[in-house]
């Protein structure tokens, strides 16, 4: 994979249009962005081309637009984070590849920074047909002369500006993906033992692929947040109103039974805490949580978090690992009554000398919105998808274009 250094060395950076796809996919209330943490990784790659004399054009997506400018998934406001961040203005172009794009991009000076509105009001940047991908990624290309992956957490996303456009134009991975590269190489290749790794996050049916390849490969297998609810059924146990995933009962029991055939060790929580409603994450009005054991959660309670005696447990069965992987918060960390199952993994991460990584949007944003120190963890990746689909040990579609 080439590098900017490999951009630098060949003259394709000083005074340059060098296009920076990088993943700018934060989470907004309104216009309010409530983790920067995706636009404070990308900073260092576009500062160095910055500094270099590159004429800078940075490109995300927000959100899941369909194909037509909306207004709530602008990229304005994370243009505004970025300028402060990088302390310089960023110029914000309204469009992709129209009128406001190539006004902007032409009103760079060398060593200016633009960024331009999402690429998903753009119907082509997402298109499954070839064709269609293509002739965006072509306009694409008329904007820049060279071209920089970074953005790591839609690298597992076959899109014209993660996949069609390196093929266009002179291309290299940046800081970020170099990086991320790097650490999840370390679980993959030689990983020290014992590798445990805790699961989360809602729908057992995204984990699947990751779950079927860590059976091969880690120690100790945690789950967590509302997918614990399916594995619990699948053991034969009542979940009252929680979230439960009737159709993967199958595949979840067969997991069980492979775990335990290969001696992975498979923890679930004993005891969960939950409500009679879904608490309220706007107002965060205080809830009526309740704590049950996982073998008599009532009929009408649906489960939110871990318990107290499921966050012991799985703090001593992190504290003797050696690397650490975890994806997908324990439970609604949102609300303050639900918080403190993930609060209580990620603060077994800190305290055990293990190399941790903390991957996916949903833990990352979990771990800096409770407060932890990000220099405490071994990386917190910018990737949710993304880092589930290489440990998955999938072709990730945007690295795939880079490599040449
Ligand atoms: C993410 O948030 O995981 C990335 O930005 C990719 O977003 P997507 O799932 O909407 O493609």
């Amino acid at each position: 994979m080439k590098t900017i250094d490999d951009l630098l060395a060949a003259g394709q950076v000083a005074g340059k249009r060098v296009f920076v796809r990088a993943d700018l996919n934060v989470p907004l209330a309104g216009e309010t962005i409530t983790d920067d943490g995706r636009i404070r990784a990308a900073v260092p790659t576009v500062k160095r081309l910055a500094e270099a004399g590159a004429k800078v054009i940075v490109a995300s997506h927000l959100g899941r637009p369909k194909g037509a400018p909306d207004p709530q998934f602008s990229l304005a406001p994370v243009a505004a984070r970025l300028g402060e961040l990088l302390g310089t203005d960023v110029a914000f172009a309204a469009d992709t590849v129209g009128d406001s794009a190539r006004a902007t991009v032409e009103g760079l000076a060398d060593g200016q920074v633009a960024l331009l509105e999402n690429l998903r009001f753009n119907a082509g940047e997402t298109a499954k047909d070839d064709a269609e991908r293509g002739a965006f990624a072509d306009r694409l290309a008329e904007l820049a002369d060279a071209y920089v992956g970074d953005g790591f957490g839609a690298v597992h996303r076959k899109h014209a500006s993660v996949y069609d456009l390196p093929a266009r134009l002179p291309h290299a991975a940046g800081g970020l993906i170099a990086t991320e590269v790097g650490v999840l190489k370390k679980l993959t290749e030689d990983v020290a033992r014992p590798y445990v790794v805790v699961l989360g996050g809602s729908k057992v049916s995204d984990k699947l692929g990751v779950i079927d390849h860590l059976l091969e490969k880690a120690d100790r297998i945690l789950v967590g947040g509302g997918m614990l609810f399916t594995f619990l059924k699948a053991q034969g146990h009542e979940v009252g109103k929680s979230l439960l995933q009737e159709d993967q009962l199958a595949a979840v029991t067969e997991y069980l039974e492979r775990a335990e055939a290969r001696g992975v060790e498979f923890v679930l929580p004993v005891d969960v805490v939950g409500d009679i409603e879904f608490p309220d994450l706007k107002t965060k009005a205080p809830a009526n949580p309740v704590v049950a054991p996982v073998t008599a959660i009532p009929a009408d309670v649906l489960g939110l978090d871990i318990g107290p005696e499921s966050r012991k447990l799985f703090a001593a069965k992190i504290a003797d690992a050696a690397t650490v992987f975890w994806n997908g918060p324990m439970g609604v960390f949102e609300h303050p009554d639900f918080a403190d199952g993930t609060r209580a993994v990620a603060q077994a991460l800190i305290d055990s000398p293990a190399f941790t990584v903390v991957g996916g949007g949903d833990s990352a944003a979990a771990v800096r919105i409770l407060g932890f120190d990000e220099n405490a963890f071994g990386h917190i990746s910018t990737g949710g998808g993304a880092s589930l689909e290489y440990l998955e040990g999938k072709t990730l579609p945007g690295l795939a274009a880079l490599e040449d």
